[in-house]
């Protein structure tokens, strides 16, 4: 089987490493990818037109085609929202992911929120804008906090939690009157101020049938201590305490399924990953923050250190419309630590040389393990491994088009190449000893800038301690 996943995130290393787990795969591509995942075994790195974007996906269905891809799948929001899981579709070809209509649900956050108003998902009461005077005199009655959202999509950082009405007025001026953000600006949603605890709830969907995901928490704060402005997530664990038995039941009935119920009516049945992203309050009650109509990054990355059912088979049965209701999963947590660039969140930084990496098995050794830190895939006690996200190779290509051999080797420094570069991932007996470990593994990695939070996890810990 030849599988191609599409992005060059963490997320999408996870993917591939999971899917590459299973024997009866035998090549993965990766559109773009990155300098991890063109170590990873079996895989390779690809470079097609129009990935992430444009409406316009023949370069991927050629490939498809002309590569015996026997299923695609999608890792961002971008492709989904404008329609690959469509394009495939009508080319005849296997995709996993929501169709455009379904992924509205992320591309536009009017959408979302009358979506949810409709079917009554708790959310938080919201107005949408266009006019900065109209948005400010909002903001003078309702007071602060508030929050002020991008309509767009605008990787995660399109959202001020404004702690004073002068912020939020800053906000406004940004993104309505400078164009921050771009078109993903040109409409703000501001937003009731939720009070809770955060989690991430992601599952499979069929169309009918639904698959939790393991829960997980991200931090999307760029600093220790949740301080600082909001980034794509600097780290994430699963599972997270704070949703429990009572709580998922609730996010099951009352946010997930109505999505489902909603979507098949409407003539657009969801398939895919589904993304509620949670606000849990004292009395365990959830409110949905946003949709995201894929996997989380860096969620998936935790999430899929702890799934023991074959990744594909998972795909294979929700493109078949027989989801399972269940995975398996190591009892154990797992926790990654994401390391940032210079001046990530506003800025990034290309071209810094990372040190300290563990090596990544060759593909010519699948196993080999020469490092004196581990990247292992075993269920050794302490289980480790850098899922690579914004790195690429500093001399020679990592990919170009699928005659091209991959760059393979030591000689080859790997450099940052984005924002989010690494994200190190440990899986151990309890959260804090996950978070320890990988801190061991992050702390001997170094680049110019590097950044990383100490504190990935500190909900859960704190519940560990008491
Ligand atoms: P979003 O991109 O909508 O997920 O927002 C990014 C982050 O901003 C969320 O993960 C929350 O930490 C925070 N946030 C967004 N909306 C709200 C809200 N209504 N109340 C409190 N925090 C929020
Ligand atoms: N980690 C948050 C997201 O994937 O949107």
């Amino acid at each position: 089987m030849n599988i191609l996943v599409i992005g060059s995130g963490g997320r999408e290393h996870a993917l591939a490493w999971q899917c590459a787990k299973d024997d009866k795969v035998q090549h993965i591509y990766v559109a773009p990818g990155n300098a991890g995942t063109a170590l990873e075994p079996k895989c390779q790195n690809v470079i097609l037109d129009n990935v992430s974007g444009a409406s316009e996906h023949s370069a991927v269905i050629e490939f498809c085609q002309s590569n015996a891809i026997d299923i695609v799948i999608v890792g961002p929001e971008a492709p989904l929202v404008t329609g690959i899981i469509d394009a495939c579709r009508e080319a005849g070809i296997q995709a996993w992911g929501p169709t455009a209509y379904c992924a509205q649900l992320e591309g536009s956050k009017t959408f979302a929120k009358e979506f949810m108003a409709q079917n009554k998902i708790p959310t938080a009461a919201y107005q949408g804008f266009t006019e900065v005077s109209n948005a400010k005199a909002y903001v003078d009655k309702q007071g602060a906090p508030i929050v002020i959202k991008a309509d767009g999509l605008a990787a995660g950082k399109g959202v001020i939690v404004a702690e004073t009405i002068e912020q939020a007025h800053a906000a406004i001026d940004d993104m309505l009157a400078d164009n921050k953000f771009g078109d993903a600006g040109s409409r703000v949603v501001i937003e009731q101020f939720l009070r809770g605890e955060e989690a991430s709830f992601i599952c499979m969907v069929d169309g009918e049938n639904i698959l939790p995901m393991a829960t997980s928490q991200d931090h999307k704060r760029a600093f220790e201590g949740d301080t600082g402005p909001n980034t794509g997530g600097m780290g994430a664990y699963s599972p997270a305490p704070v949703v429990t038995t009572a709580v998922h039941d609730k996010v099951m009935a009352q946010v997930i399924q109505p999505v489902v119920d909603a979507m098949k009516a409407a003539g657009h049945p969801y398939t895919g990953f589904l993304y509620a992203g949670l606000m849990i309050d004292n009395n365990g009650n959830p409110s949905v923050i946003e949709f995201n109509c894929r996997f989380g990054d860096p969620e998936t990355q935790p999430i899929l250190m702890r799934l023991q059912s074959s990744m594909v088979d998972l795909v294979v049965q929700g493109l078949a419309g027989k989801l399972p209701s269940e995975a398996n999963w190591d009892s154990r947590p797992a926790l990654g630590i994401v390391i940032a660039s210079k001046g990530y969140p506003e800025t990034s930084s290309k071209g810094d040389v990372i040190a300290g990496l563990p090596e990544i098995h060759a593909k010519d050794s699948n196993h080999g393990r020469s490092s004196n830190i581990t990247d292992t895939d075993d269920n050794s006690l302490a289980a480790v491994k850098v899922f690579h996200a914004g790195t690429t190779f500093a001399h020679g290509k990592q990919s170009d088009n699928v005659d091209a051999d991959v760059v393979v080797g030591n000689d080859k420094e790997i450099v940052t190449d984005g924002g989010r570069v690494l994200c190190v991932t440990a899986m151990a007996d309890s959260i804090s000893e996950a978070l320890q470990t990988a801190l061991v593994v992050t702390g001997a990695i170094s680049f110019d800038g590097a950044q990383y939070r100490r504190d990935i996890g500190h909900h859960a810990i704190t519940r560990e301690s008491i």
